[in-house]
């Protein structure tokens, strides 16, 4: 299955992403700062503590992600498979 980055997984709205995520089986892995977010929210995968405007983290990420999708993607099926919309 494949990994799913979550920015900002720390903070409040993205810990709940990832929570649910990990919930749905889903392999996650955080990147936060994390200037106003949490280690302990995140309940599943690892958290790559960087700023999203450091450019050298960003693509050591990137290049080492076997698989990237966009995560918006496998969020609307997610919510579609959990809420049963759409
Ligand atoms: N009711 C509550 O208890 C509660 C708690 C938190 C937030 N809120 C509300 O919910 C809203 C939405 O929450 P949210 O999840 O969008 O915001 P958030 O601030 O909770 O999460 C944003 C996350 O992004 C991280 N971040 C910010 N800049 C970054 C950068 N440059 N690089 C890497 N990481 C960075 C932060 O560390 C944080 O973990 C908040 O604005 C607030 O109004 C409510």
């Amino acid at each position: 299955m494949a990994k799913i980055l979550v920015t900002g997984g720390a903070g409040y709205i993205g810990s709940h992403v990832v929570k649910l995520l990990g919930e749905n089986g889903y392999e996650v892995l955080t990147y936060d700062n994390p200037s106003i977010g949490h280690k302990w929210a995140v309940l599943y995968g690892d958290l790559i503590k960087a700023d999203l405007a450091n450019k050298e983290t960003l693509r050591k990420v990137f290049k080492n992600l076997s698989l990237m999708q966009l995560c918006i993607l496998q969020l609307l099926l997610l919510f579609q498979k959990v809420l049963k919309i759409l």
